[in-house]
């Protein structure tokens, strides 16, 4: 092998190290969508990003669907979900970095009888994003 490809070679695989730990130290964030419906109300939940399907769950009332994941270096992580309740449903993102970077690292979504909440970390208290 030439000089010039083993240094290629070596740039490479340096750069893939970096990434890698930015990507390993990056922080993680987490979400929780609770059903703070009433007793006996299911809510459907489904959360995606543009490579990753968390999947569909039904939650019971009192439970919450969580998921946590890394943010990308690029600052465009992206997850949104859709909640069904009967025959409504609310779609949004549950985390949108450009908007969420600072604002929470455990992002709080609370469903209720008139729709879905967001726990503001630096207010204290939930509010009202998405009514049904
Ligand atoms: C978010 O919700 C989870 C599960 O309900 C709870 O344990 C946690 O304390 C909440 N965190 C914040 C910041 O409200």
């Amino acid at each position: 092998m030439s000089r010039a490809k083993m240094l290629i070679l070596e740039v490479i695989l340096l750069l893939s190290l970096v990434l890698e730990a930015a990507v390993v130290a990056g922080d993680r964030r987490t979400v929780y969508i609770a059903n703070d419906m009433q007793p006996g109300e299911k809510l459907k939940v489904h959360c995606k990003s543009g490579d990753k399907d968390i999947g569909v769950m039904e939650v019971e009332y009192g439970q919450v669907y969580k998921f946590q994941f890394n943010v990308n270096i690029w600052g465009t992580t992206l997850y949104y979900c859709y909640v069904f309740w009967k025959d409504k449903g609310v779609s949004f993102d549950a985390y949108r970095h450009s908007r969420d970077a600072k604002k929470c690292f455990v992002c709080n979504w609370s469903f209720s009888l008139d729709g879905a909440y967001w726990w503001d970390v630096q207010q204290r208290q939930w509010i009202l994003m998405f009514p049904w």
